[in-house]
């Protein structure tokens, strides 16, 4: 986790690295800090909690230097506090280090330097880094070979920028599992964690690899391996504009994201779908359509939100292709020594492109022989250039920690590769037209259901003291009660949970009472009848029912306590439809309890370390 910014030019850097960390606050924001070399030494500043306390702090201080480097924090190894907050400084002030990842083995390396009389202020496995490369620098190797000395030593992740007080235009980079971007301008260069942070200075950007290190100055940068082996580095156009990742008048990221839907999902879906031959055309699968259609099985792997899509995923792809499909959280999958063959095909979703446990079971899926896809946001992200073929879900930079957009456009891209798949096995061209139609509706629809907002509002006003809530839906919108209770959960701290509503009388049923607020997805489809049933028994036992439920229902209204109507689209792309008021109630009740719905405690957007 974390941000990392850099700077070097001739402008005074301070402002810059503020609003590049800004931008990167997503990603972390337990402290933050910046350190500028000013007349032969660094300036460092540094504090606990956001980015806008540090801010505050610059302003009264008259920092001014032409090359630094930022640091926004989401703690790994010591308290989040000012002491621990990045930059960290070597023992003698001289170099200066802001990291994003885990040093696996600093315990090791602080002893080494303790015996080496190394001091230590933090307890973060950061400041070992700083020192081990000091060690290397004080035996008179430069700045850019002792930072190679010292991560050849080194195991665990990292993105990092190392100044040193003596090099007053200088800045050593590298990474290994964590992201890093230069971003390229005239008489001046810019480091940072992600594009976002770089897009207000320049469109060039060079995407750093594992394994690589290297240095930039105003007007110049090299690139070369761990081994000291020179890389020739392509040059990349971002293609993204800067009203992409503002708020654009809403109160928050989250709001603006879960309104953007319409868009993000035309977006997705544009120029796809072949209409006539009811199929999709994905130009990053070309090629590779045979291999998974060969398959024995396809394996989808991915955490959190992007989890939930995958489990729509599941049912899709069964339902369109008759290929059996597995579904495994990232982090799990990888730990087990799963079985995988050259016969499968693994697709991996992730919204930032970044999550380590994503990445790592990718890696781990390629080394079986796997054919690995991805299923992606961020262009240019880590699991995007890693896996063999892919398909964006384009939906525009997200930036609200909670997922909303991704996971619509990720439902979207899933239905793109089910028919593309389908047409091929189960699917006919009447379904596939069909499938088509609907998608080239879907978003006046979600426009629809948006249009519910205020009724939603209204609603969440009554549940704000709520301790516990209960998400129940079958089928295809059983990852949808999933993903309701996620979302609740983590921007208002209510404890909720997502069931199968079938379940419910196998365990949870016991907690229903008047206190028990219970969300059911409940459209008309061909469990309709059972939903009821289970509605029933909520009702039986004094729950209070909040039911989402198909605009032309007369029947489940007399049932519930409060209903959300939405309109009806082909079976496939129900959830597309249903999860929308569930990010809308979660929302508002988090935003009655007054929190910050944008950057929820504990949390951070995309998560970097195991
Ligand atoms: C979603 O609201 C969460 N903040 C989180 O579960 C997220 O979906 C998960 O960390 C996966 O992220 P990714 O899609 O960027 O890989
Ligand atoms: N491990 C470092 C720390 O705890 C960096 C944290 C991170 O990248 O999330 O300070």
């Amino acid at each position: 986790m974390c941000g990392i910014v850099g700077y070097v030019g001739e402008q005074n850097s301070a402002p810059i690295l503020i609003d590049g960390l800004k931008r990167l606050e997503y990603r972390g924001y337990d402290s933050a800090g910046i350190g500028i070399i000013c007349d032969g030494k660094i300036e460092l500043v540094k504090e606990k909690g956001k980015v806008s306390v540090l801010e505050e702090k610059i302003n009264g201080n008259d920092i001014n230097g032409t090359t630094g480097i930022g640091h926004t924090r989401w703690a790994t190894h010591g308290v989040p506090n000012q002491i621990n907050a990045h930059p960290h400084f070597s023992s003698d002030n001289e170099l200066m280090l802001v990291h994003n990842g885990i040093i696996e083995n600093y315990k090791e390396l602080k002893e080494f330097l303790l015996r080496k009389n190394y001091s230590f202020k933090s307890d973060t496995d950061t400041e070992v880094l700083v020192n081990l490369i000091h060690y290397f620098y004080s035996e008179n190797l430069s700045l850019f070979e002792a930072t190679r000395q010292a991560l050849l030593k080194v195991n665990g992740t990292y993105g990092i920028a190392v100044l040193s007080r003596n090099n007053k235009e200088r800045i050593v980079i590298a990474k290994n599992g964590s992201p890093l971007v230069i971003g390229l301008g005239k008489g001046e260069n810019f480091i940072a964690s992600d594009v976002n942070a770089l897009i207000s200075h320049t469109k060039n950007v060079i995407y750093l690899e594992d394994g690589e290190i290297g240095e930039i100055t105003k007007d110049s940068y090299y690139i070369k391996s761990l081994n000291n082996d020179s890389i020739e580095k392509e040059v990349n156009k971002i293609e993204m504009d800067l009203d992409e990742i503002t708020k654009s008048g809403y109160q928050h990221f989250m709001l603006k994201e879960i309104m953007d839907q319409p868009n993000s999902l035309n977006d997705t879906i544009r120029g796809r779908t072949i209409l006539e031959e009811g199929i999709s055309k994905l130009g990053g699968l070309q090629g590779f359509e045979e291999r998974i259609l060969q398959s024995k099985r396809i394996i989808i792997s991915a955490c959190g939100t992007s989890w939930h899509a995958a489990l729509v995923g599941e049912y899709l792809l069964e339902k369109c292709t008759g290929i059996p499909v597995e579904v495994e959280y990232a982090s799990e999958f990888r730990y087990r020594n799963p079985i995988i063959s050259s016969e499968d095909t693994i697709i991996f979703i992730s919204q930032s492109g970044e999550t380590a446990d994503t990445l790592a079971a990718l890696k781990e899926a390629k080394r079986k022989g796997a054919l690995v896809l991805g299923i992606v946001n961020v262009v240019g992200s880590s699991i995007a250039r890693a896996s063999d073929a892919g398909v964006y879900i384009h939906a525009g930079p997200e930036i609200g920690v909670a997922s909303t957009k991704a996971f619509t456009s990720q439902i979207a891209v899933l239905i793109l590769i089910a028919l593309l798949l389908g047409r091929r096995k189960n699917l006919s061209i009447v379904d596939g037209k069909e499938i088509i139609q609907s998608l080239n509706s879907i978003s006046d629809l979600v426009q629809e259901v948006l249009e519910q907002n205020s009724v939603i509002e209204k609603i969440a006003e009554k549940f704000v003291n709520a301790k516990n809530f209960l998400y129940l839906g079958r089928g295809i919108h059983f990852p949808v009660a999933l993903e309701g209770a996620l979302k609740l959960k983590e921007i208002s701290y209510i404890h909720a949970e997502g069931y199968p509503a079938a379940e419910m009388k196998h365990g949870p049923i016991a907690l229903i009472d008047e206190n028990m607020p219970t969300v059911f997805i409940a459209p008309k489809d061909a469990i309709y009848e059972k939903v009821i049933s289970n509605i029933e028994e909520v009702k039986a036992r004094n729950g209070e029912v909040i039911a989402i439920i198909d605009k032309d229902d007369k029947y489940i209204e007399n049932l519930v306590d409060h209903v959300i109507r939405i309109p009806r689209t082909n079976e496939l792309l129900m959830p597309i439809l249903t999860v929308i008021p569930l990010q809308l109630l979660a929302y508002h009740i988090a935003v009655k309890k007054g929190l910050n719905v944008d950057q929820p405690r504990n949390l951070a957007k995309s998560v970097t370390v195991e």
